[in-house]
């Protein structure tokens, strides 16, 4: 098991004090534009390091019917659980490196960001065995770098050494419908697993 570096407590005092800048109130537009070429509604999914799971919420309203939602947040999946919106998904309080499912297709919504770089590599292994042989790991990474941390930033170069000992990378490139405070410091990218 990894070190939690930022544990339950860390993260439940940032929500409870409402030092959640990351929180956009909305799901991310790339994330909701690539969700709408899905076709398979039965897909596995998941989504770590969910946070206030606007995602979910957009794929339970698309009729998405397998959708698990992880956080390491007590308070924030206490709040999660009371959301009637939200009643469809399976919602864990959980770290991360503690699960052992398959999944055919997961979400990454600044959950990278959040763990500390010394984790990164563990991240890339848990996510390859999360997968099912043909799942893919989806979603956005800051191309920017950070004063105060979390959030950890890094580049497409970073990214590509990482990953590319478990994934193929389909897709690493600057995302072009990020939200107004993320414009030109995204990176939207796609990855299979070896
Ligand atoms: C920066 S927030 C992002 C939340 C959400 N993805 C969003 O974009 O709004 C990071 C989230 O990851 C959760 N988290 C951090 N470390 C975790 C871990 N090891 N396992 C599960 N969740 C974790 C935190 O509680 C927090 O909700």
């Amino acid at each position: 098991m990894q070190p939690i570096l930022f544990d339950d407590e860390y993260w439940s005092q940032r929500y409870q004090a409402h030092t959640d800048a990351w929180d956009m109130g909305m799901p991310s537009p790339p994330l909701t534009q690539y969700i709408n070429q899905l076709t398979d509604k039965n897909l596995r999914m998941l989504i770590p390091g969910c946070g206030n799971a606007y995602e979910a919420i957009y794929l339970l309203q698309q009729g998405f019917a397998n959708v698990t939602l992880i956080d390491i947040s007590a308070y924030l999946v206490q709040q999660l659980q009371q959301n009637p919106l939200l009643q469809q998904a399976r919602i864990l309080h959980q770290n991360f490196f503690d699960h052992t499912e398959k999944y055919d297709l997961i979400l990454e919504q600044t959950f990278f960001c959040a763990l500390h770089p010394s984790q990164r590599k563990a991240y890339a292994q848990h996510m390859h065995q999360l997968l099912a042989p043909n799942g893919k790991l989806v979603g956005l990474l800051f191309n920017d770098h950070f004063e105060q941390s979390p959030p950890f930033g890094g580049s497409a170069n970073d990214y590509g050494e990482l990953f590319s000992t478990d994934f193929y990378i389909k897709q690493m490139a600057a995302c072009y419908n990020s939200v107004a405070a993320r414009k030109g410091r995204e990176l939207f990218f796609i990855l299979t697993r070896k």
